[in-house]
């Protein structure tokens, strides 16, 4: 199968601080990878650096998307072309209905709908993620508790129908129910052959989102990639191991890490 998403060497920084310091990581078309890693890793950072947020600098590496070159293109161009983040922490838009948030959104991606088709989409899935249909016409994360910010952005998700998502955390702060609700409305998108990357430190979630490869991030770079099998031995042993056979003492902050 081709590649979908082809990150090579990729180095970033942040106001002249390195934060991703030489990423390798590929993900085929279709597929689902799990991104694991201890808390300060760079795996957010990785996600804003692939959908191309302005802070993130490229100083290094590649990513290809569907074999071309995205890099020093917009975010809403990288958005166009088929990728979606979803936030670790979704931010409120105070004075933007859900309903015109989303109408927006696929405007911006070309994909308008009439509105009347629209807001069953949107009914339908708010239903689909067991959401009250009042948050169609409330501000967009606006005093949303945790759970229901998390919810949103898999509505988001259904109706905008990318080609990938990188899933940042989605799965933090959600109740059991809430836990499986989400994934089967990542599972509901992925029949459409959505390829994913899903941040987690959880194997709950990965459980119901079955990953084809497992990887491993520390220090700003992929220490280690394997299957399923690598989910059970972090449950196990913690990152210690992975991070000595990597020759990561200990995990740095980023300010260590450049150099
Ligand atoms: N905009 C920024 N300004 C300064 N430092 C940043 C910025 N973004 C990320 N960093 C630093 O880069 C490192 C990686 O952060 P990142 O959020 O990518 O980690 P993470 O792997 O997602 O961690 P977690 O599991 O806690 O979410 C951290 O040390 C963080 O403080
Ligand atoms: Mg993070």
């Amino acid at each position: 199968m081709s590649d979908l998403l082809e990150i090579s060497g990729l180095q970033v920084e942040v106001e002249g601080k390195r934060i991703l310091d030489g990423v390798d990581l590929t993900v085929p078309t279709g597929e689902v990878h799990a991104l694991m890693g201890p808390n300060g890793a760079g795996k957010t950072s990785l996600g804003y650096a692939v959908m191309g947020h302005p802070k993130y600098q490229v100083v290094g590496g590649q990513i290809l998307w569907k074999g071309e070159s995205v890099l020093g293109t917009p975010p809403e161009q990288r958005a166009r072309r088929g990728l979606f983040l979803s936030l670790q922490y979704p931010t409120a838009i105070p004075g933007v209905s859900t309903a015109n948030f989303l109408r927006s959104a696929l405007k911006g991606l070309g994909k308008e709908l009439p509105a009347r088709e629209l807001l069953k989409e949107v009914r339908a899935q708010l239903s689909l993620l067991k959401m009250d249909q009042a948050f169609l016409s409330r501000y967009i994360n606006d005093n949303f508790s945790g759970g229901e910010k998390k919810r949103m952005e898999i509505v988001q998700l259904a109706v905008l129908r990318p080609e990938m998502a990188i899933l940042d955390e989605t799965d933090s702060g959600l109740d059991v129910d809430a836990l499986r609700t989400v994934a089967e409305g990542v599972n509901r998108v992925r029949e459409g052959g959505m390829g994913v990357l899903i941040i987690t430190h959880y194997q709950r979630i990965l459980e119901y989102i079955t990953p084809d490869r497992v990887h491993v991030m520390a220090a700003g770079r992929v220490i280690a990639s394997g299957g399923r099998e690598l989910v059970t031995e972090i449950e196990r042993t913690g990152y210690d191991p992975m991070l000595r056979a990597a020759g990561i003492e200990e995990v740095l902050p980023a300010a260590a890490v450049s150099g």
